[in-house]
């Protein structure tokens, strides 16, 4: 290699070196390789040599060439690499910071009161089941023990789907499920006794005004067993409206009342007191119902295959919405529909603080 080769190697070699930023890279880049750089201008005096010449001269520009193209991005690469360590170490982010206020998101009062619910059942031994929204007449109404001419089935409340055929070839109209009490019935069919579980989920109703909504919330509880009776009934329910409400001496009543899949069946009523137009939850002079309860009903226990000379046990059922007015003073159903960020502001909750089973209903 020449002399004005080498020394042009060194030369460039050390303005590649130098070159502190990606910008001062791409000038030396452009001051060699480009048009009017100086490898170029060299390439171009080949044409004036002689043939011998060009062969050795043109190999050697050719690898100065190619050397200085690898030095160039070696010190890229580096480049890059720094500003990344910089961008890094400048732009760290504390994920355990709280999120900024105005920008956070909140938790639905719905899926708080689940949650809520959830931790309680839980300390209580039960499991969370689960069925489909889309139910058929047997799990919705016939195996619960409805009668065939019952007026629940009638129209105005239960949305049916266009009529399809099922597996055995039979044309039936499938329905939104109108309670939670079908996974009752799914959940004995599908498991082996005892049962002790609880369902949170949608339910369907044809029905719209300050106090109904097309679709809204319902949970169900199911206890199956050899002996539990109507005192664990009680017990159980006492406790876990106690502990929602989180009012310990919170009064319960239970009020005789007829559900076609219990027997024999109560609704739940707790203590009240209604002042000024205002309702205080707790001890006082008036009850308000919260939901319905019951022994389940030998027929329903003889369609899920359990005899019920040896099995028994219980089943109530509430709406979760109206569960939620009443613990956070929710005054009007419909709103919890209708996506207003406003009202999901005021009555949402901080996700970061959510219910769980080490701390209990409160975080
Ligand atoms: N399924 C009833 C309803 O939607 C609520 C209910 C009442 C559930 C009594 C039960 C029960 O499990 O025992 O109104």
């Amino acid at each position: 290699m020449t002399q004005d080769i080498q020394s042009l190697r060194t030369q460039i070699a050390n303005e590649v070196k130098s070159a502190s930023n990606l910008k001062a890279l791409d000038d030396v880049r452009v001051s060699v390789l480009g048009k009017k750089g100086r490898i170029t201008a060299l390439m171009k005096t080949l044409g004036a040599m002689s043939q011998e010449e060009r062969q050795t001269k043109g190999r050697d520009i050719n690898i100065l060439k190619d050397e200085i193209a690898d030095l160039i991005k070696h010190q890229e690469n580096a480049l890059k690499k720094q500003e990344m360590d910089a961008r890094l170490s400048s732009e760290t982010l504390d994920i355990t910071l709280s999120p900024r206020q105005d920008y956070m998101g909140h938790i639905h009062p719905i899926s708080q009161t689940i949650e809520e619910l959830t931790v309680i059942f839980a300390a209580m031994g039960f499991h969370v089941a689960e069925g489909p929204d889309i139910e058929d007449d047997y799990h919705n109404f016939t195996a619960l023990n409805f009668p065939p001419g019952h007026p629940a089935r009638e129209m105005q409340d239960t949305f049916f789907l266009p009529e399809t055929q099922d597996e055995e070839g039979e044309y039936a109209k499938k329905l939104l499920r109108t309670h939670t009490s079908s996974v009752q019935i799914r959940h004995m069919e599908n498991n082996k006794p005892p049962h002790k579980i609880i369902c949170f989920g949608r339910t369907y109703r044809s029905d719209y005004d300050l106090t109904h909504t097309p679709m809204f919330h319902q949970m169900e509880a199911l206890m199956i067993d050899e002996k539990t009776n109507m005192g664990h009934l009680k017990g159980c329910i006492m406790d876990f409206v106690r502990a929602f409400f989180e009012i310990e001496d919170l009064p319960v009543r239970f009020r005789p009342s007829f559900f076609p899949f219990v027997e024999p069946g109560a609704e739940i009523d707790i203590g009240c007191s209604r002042k000024d137009g205002g309702l205080k939850i707790g001890a006082g002079d008036d009850w308000l119902e919260i939901g319905g309860s019951g022994m389940v009903h030998p027929n329903v226990l003889k369609n899920c295959g359990l005899d019920p000379e040896k099995y028994q046990g219980f089943a109530f059922g509430m709406g979760i919405e109206r569960m939620a007015m009443l613990k956070y003073g929710i005054p009007d159903l419909r709103t919890f529909f209708e996506s207003d960020l406003r009202w999901l502001r005021h009555y949402g909750f901080n996700p970061l603080e959510r219910p769980n089973s080490a701390s209990g209903v409160k975080s």
